[in-house]
């Protein structure tokens, strides 16, 4: 969507777990408010206290893919009106962990749920909303699953999941970008964390 000059800016970050984006959505948002900004940072599915429940019960309990898909759009509509259009319409810069893309990726090309349904879900959820820009940290499986190791992170529902699931995650989202490349920025998150911040200025260039 292109924004209006008084409006804010909606920039979303995508991506396995591991690739870095939580490392770098601190780095993005102390840049942009450098530059005087306003930046409001979110994560998804979360972002308001029905969104935040929501996602305890989707990361937490067994549930089918569609179940999920659709808790996972509840949440993202309420976080939409609540939190999001507002402060696009405030003139703030918003900075989301995760959005549809999210939702394509993952309970699409990871567990198969029709693209169709979830497009429409979209439209239902956030009528003319899309990231003006996204960023997509992509890495390698075993790069991701090392750095999670060493993390020492318990894996949540989502990370314990097998190998095909994750490189079914990983192709949807290389398709996304292919397909709007402008929308869609490549950050290469097998580079040591310290190369990665002048790829991210130059992915949020013309905004
Ligand atoms: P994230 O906040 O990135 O995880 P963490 O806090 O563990 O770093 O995302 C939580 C998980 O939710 C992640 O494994 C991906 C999953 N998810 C989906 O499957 N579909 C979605 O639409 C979204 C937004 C997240």
């Amino acid at each position: 969507m292109a924004a209006a000059s008084g409006r804010g800016r909606f920039i979303t970050l995508e991506g396995m777990d591991g690739a870095g984006k939580s490392t770098h959505l601190a780095t993005i948002a102390a840049s942009l408010r450098a530059q005087g900004r306003r930046v409001l940072v979110t994560r998804e599915p979360g972002g308001t206290p029905l969104a935040e429940k929501l996602r305890q019960l989707v990361l937490a309990e067994p549930m089918d893919a569609v179940s999920e898909t659709l808790l996972i759009f509840a949440a993202r509509a309420d976080h939409v009106a609540r939190v999001i259009l507002p402060a696009l319409e405030r003139g703030a810069w918003v900075l989301c962990d995760r959005f549809t893309d999210s939702t394509l990726a993952y309970q699409g090309g990871g567990k198969g749920v029709p693209t169709e349904l979830i497009r429409a879900l979209a439209r239902q959820a956030h009528p003319g909303l899309s990231p003006d820009r996204t960023l997509l940290f992509d890495c390698p499986y075993e790069v991701s699953r090392d750095r999670l190791q060493r993390a020492g992170r318990p894996p949540d529902r989502f990370e314990g999941q097998s190998r095909a699931f994750f490189d079914g995650v990983r192709d949807a989202y290389r398709g996304l970008a292919a397909a709007e490349p402008d929308r869609i920025r490549l950050i290469d998150g097998s580079r040591p964390p310290e190369a990665v911040p002048p790829l991210l200025e130059a992915a949020l260039a013309g905004l």
